[in-house]
């Protein structure tokens, strides 16, 4: 399937996750932190510590390690962090 990834188009596999994707494109980061700027990406990869968030489609704070891939996603890379929902 074909998605985005900042601007970029990519190919992704039924069933990886948005950080898969991610990794696959070669980031190793996709957030900066609110404070300081420092970059973040995969961390724990099971949902727990929010640190690889990111903008898909529009919405802002998805955990890009358990949100799988959709056809045509828009995946952005995110400045800082909302509130974890
Ligand atoms: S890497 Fe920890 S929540 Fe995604």
């Amino acid at each position: 399937m074909r998605v985005r990834v900042d601007g970029e188009e990519r190919i992704a596999e039924e069933g990886q996750t948005v950080a898969a994707v991610l990794l696959a494109a070669g980031r190793d980061s996709w957030r900066t932190t609110r404070f300081g700027g420092r970059p973040r990406g995969l961390f724990c990869g099971i949902g727990v510590c929010f640190d690889c968030l990111v903008v898909v489609n529009g919405v802002p704070d998805v955990r890009a390690c358990l949100r799988p891939v959709a056809e045509g996603d828009d995946i952005r890379s995110q400045d800082g962090a909302e509130v974890p929902s």
